[in-house]
């Protein structure tokens, strides 16, 4: 298995081209099973839950070809509609084939999700809305068996608001007969991106990215063209790489309007955030100010870049809370930067985060995808070497990081252990 080695205390100056982005590139290229015919997506990020999704198309029927970022799927051919256990395990997001496939051929069996490092993580509200749609759901052996002749538009309140289960009940609601109406829905740009290439496809969607989105079922779509937006947590995580080093880096691709929540905290902590033609260039400081978050849904400070702004906060002269409100279980970073000399002490969902100039690099384990950034994050602003084992994770997201932070100076390379 391979690790990171991080030789850290280097300032890490240059330009950074941002992938493509993961959690949209998963929905887009599951929406494929809604049409018939040949679908085309670009940008698309070479990652390890990428590969998981493109083996679960291809076990339902799919035909794929890949070149560089661009991915070809032909959906003619559909002859499965079970998404196994084996794939599921590896990657939640894989419940995300259950709209689309009840929508398009009347039936799904999908295997439950299970428990994962981050939380349980149900998918209640993804089945109690298809049900709103007039699915019949029955869980047995660990899969959800759904079933519906024709969906029926329905008006549905999510309880919270969910990503997933927004996406799965746009994608189903597409093709249901009649209106639906989705309530509480989740905003992140993800969701926008994919309602945007849904209408390409020819549905009839109004409201995304906003808290109500109002669908009009048509009766078939047509295959997707679409080039996947750029990732706004891999942005955010060398927005920090940038702070934590007291670096200068232009991110190409960042997002103004994606990332205000963590340009108001970095601005907040002492650095300095220009917006430029095509990204956003930051300045750290060597002085860093603590700084409290509480993570919470799209406007809001994103779950996903917890852990890297707790590596910061590790750096930071004072006292700073994180608030974790999205996922129960989300600490588990916690153990490994106190590893390295950080000063954190969990208060039930909030971490307590005493700065100090003593971090040392250690080895390290990565626990879930976020987490290994931000292991990757402290590395690089600890005086000595931090070795990161178990990147399988961070292989789920981040394409080629430790490449993009060498071009950037840092003293970072892959070795096999
Ligand atoms: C997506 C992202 C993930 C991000 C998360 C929150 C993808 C592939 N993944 O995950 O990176 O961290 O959004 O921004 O896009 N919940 C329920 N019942 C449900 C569904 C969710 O209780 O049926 C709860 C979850 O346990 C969690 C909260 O709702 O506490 C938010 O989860 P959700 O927005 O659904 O996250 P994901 O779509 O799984």
């Amino acid at each position: 298995m391979d690790k990171i080695v991080i030789k850290g205390g280097v300032s890490l100056n240059g330009e950074v081209q941002i992938s493509g982005a993961k959690n949209s590139a998963l929905p887009l290229l599951f929406a494929t099973l809604l049409a018939k015919g040949q679908s085309e997506l670009s940008n698309v990020p070479a990652l390890r839950d990428i590969n998981t999704a493109v083996k679960l198309l291809r076990e339902l029927g799919a035909e794929i070809d890949a070149q560089a970022d661009c991915y070809q799927i032909n959906t003619d051919k559909i002859k499965s509609v079970e998404a196994p256990y084996e794939l599921v395990k590896t990657m939640r997001a894989s419940v995300l084939v259950l709209g689309p496939l009840l929508a398009r051929f009347g039936q799904a069996r999908v295997s439950l999700p299970g428990g994962c490092a981050i939380g349980a993580r149900p998918i209640n509200l993804h089945l109690k809305g298809l049900e709103a749609l007039g699915a019949k759901i029955k869980l047995e052996h660990g899969y959800v068996e759904a079933t519906a002749e024709k969906l029926r538009g329905a008006k549905i309140s999510f309880d919270l608001p969910t990503v997933g289960g927004t996406e799965n009940l746009l994608m189903a609601a597409a093709l249901a007969d009649g209106e639906t109406v989705l309530e509480n829905a989740a905003r992140e740009p993800e969701i926008v991106q994919l309602a945007e290439a849904l209408i390409s496809m020819g549905a009839n969607i109004e409201g995304a990215g906003t808290a109500i989105i109002q669908i009009q079922g048509v009766a078939s779509l047509n295959p997707l063209r679409c080039r996947v937006i750029p990732d706004r947590i891999e942005a955010g995580t060398f927005m920090i790489a940038a702070a934590i080093t007291a670096g200068n880096i232009l991110v190409r691709g960042a997002v103004r309007e994606d990332q205000e929540a963590l340009i108001s905290k970095l601005t907040e902590a002492g650095a300095v955030i220009q917006a430029e033609v095509d990204g956003l260039r930051v300045i750290g400081s060597k002085k860093l100010a603590p700084v409290d978050i509480r993570t919470s849904v799209f406007p809001g400070f994103p779950t996903d870049m917890q852990a890297q702004f707790m590596a910061l906060m590790t750096k930071a002269e004072g006292t700073s809370r994180i608030s974790e409100t999205v996922f129960e279980n989300r600490f588990m970073h916690v153990c490994e930067l106190q590893r390295m000399g950080a000063d954190i002490q969990i208060d039930g969902h909030s971490a307590i985060i005493r700065g100090t100039d003593h971090m040392t690099g250690a080895p390290v384990m990565a626990t879930d995808l976020r987490a290994s950034a931000s292991l990757i994050l402290a590395g690089l602003a600890s005086g000595n070497t931090t070795e990161v084992s178990r990147i399988y994770h961070l292989d789920r997201g981040y394409e080629k990081i430790e490449e993009k932070l060498a071009a950037l100076g840092a003293n970072i390379w892959r070795e096999q252990e």
